[in-house]
């Protein structure tokens, strides 16, 4: 046989149709962080920016919180959860290691039988979710895509770790991307550094937690210093050609969304990229912590909210962490 198989094409321009987010109800202050780690407000307030965060109560799960702020996103974008063809759920903290979470998310908001699937790029997993819905509504793969970052982490950070305890926090932020009338994704960035795994990292996998017969789960371990200067000095080149590849300067930005890691890498970061004045930049970490997956969206959900931002606004996105991994891409707010 030599036939040719056929292809398809998508909408000549994808865009982000709507934002939604999910803030967990238990306010944990940095005096509750301190009770276990010898710690204070004030370093806590100083070296990170974070004042306060956000624990999921017990019904408060990852696909709880996941449909909470998916709902929302679908509203804002008019889009009904059945024409999603394809749900993409960024998480590291899904406790479940398979099936996935995201056929149990598409499922109870009614996307079926659209693809569900995670990803694992931790904090960069959004942004990867943005960059693989935006190709797909382009190619023709989908039409609706549902990009999810979502995170538990307070389940896999161990409370009494002076390195992490103060920094993690949890929530949840989706995006439904489908065709645009003019390019709303920018060309994403993206990359990993697999030379520096070990500096975010579980501090044991499920086969040594066996084999050592623990009872405990493995949590979360951060070599902070040397992911805060990476951070600081490389995120930089990485939102410089995110711009570049969507042909636009800083003076076109509106916004600055980056990761909500530390509001010392945000200002870093700002600096670096000389933004002017007008930029409104994301400062969503100092009453959320840092929720990883779920801070970008979770960010710029806030300053639409807040009417920081508005829609239409270039915004660019940017986010980084355990692999180490990044992505970045300029986008239009929804
Ligand atoms: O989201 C994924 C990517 N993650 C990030 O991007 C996070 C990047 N890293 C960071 O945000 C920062 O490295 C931290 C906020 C985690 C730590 O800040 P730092 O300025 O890098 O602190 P450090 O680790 O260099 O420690 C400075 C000092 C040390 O004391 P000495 O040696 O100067 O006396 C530490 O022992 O701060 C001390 N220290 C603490 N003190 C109070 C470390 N942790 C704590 C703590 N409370 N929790």
């Amino acid at each position: 046989m030599t036939g040719t198989i056929s292809t398809q094409t998508g909408s000549a321009h994808a865009g982000l149709l709507g934002i939604g987010a999910y803030r967990p109800s238990r306010v944990v202050t940095n005096a509750e962080v301190c009770e276990h780690i010898d710690s204070s407000d004030e370093w806590i307030r100083t070296r990170s920016g974070i004042i306060e965060r956000r624990f999921a109560e017990p019904h408060e799960t990852v696909q709880m919180m996941s449909v909470a702020a998916s709902r929302k996103a679908l509203d804002l974008a008019g889009v009904d959860p059945a024409q999603i063809d394809c749900v993409v759920v960024a998480t590291v903290s899904h406790l479940m290691q398979t099936p996935a979470v995201a056929p149990l998310i598409a499922a109870e908001l009614g996307a079926t039988p659209a693809a569900a699937f995670d990803i694992s790029a931790a904090c960069a997993g959004f942004c990867h979710g943005v960059a693989l819905g935006a190709d797909m509504v382009r190619s023709g793969t989908a039409k609706y895509v549902l990009a999810i970052g979502v995170e538990r982490l307070s389940d896999i950070t161990d409370p009494t770790d002076r390195g992490t305890a103060f920094i993690f926090a949890d929530g949840a932020g989706a995006a439904v991307m489908g065709p645009a009338d003019v390019e709303g994704v920018g060309p994403v960035v993206w990359g990993a550094d697999g030379s520096k795994y070990d500096l975010i990292r579980q501090n044991e996998n499920w086969m040594d937690v066996v084999e050592m017969n623990q009872s405990e789960m493995p949590t979360l371990r951060m070599d902070g210093n040397p992911v805060f200067r990476w951070a600081s000095f490389e995120m930089a080149k990485v939102a410089r050609e995110a711009l570049d590849r969507a042909g636009m300067t800083v003076d076109d930005l509106d916004a600055f969304i980056p990761h909500q890691a530390n509001m010392r890498i945000v200002d870093a970061m700002a600096r670096a990229l000389k933004l002017p004045d007008h930029v409104a930049i994301a400062r969503d970490i100092v009453y959320q912590g840092n929720t990883s997956a779920a801070s970008v969206p979770l960010a710029a959900a806030a300053m639409l909210e807040s009417g920081e931002a508005k829609s239409g606004d270039t915004a660019l996105f940017i986010a980084f962490g355990a692999g180490l991994a990044y992505a970045a891409q300029v986008v239009t707010l929804p």
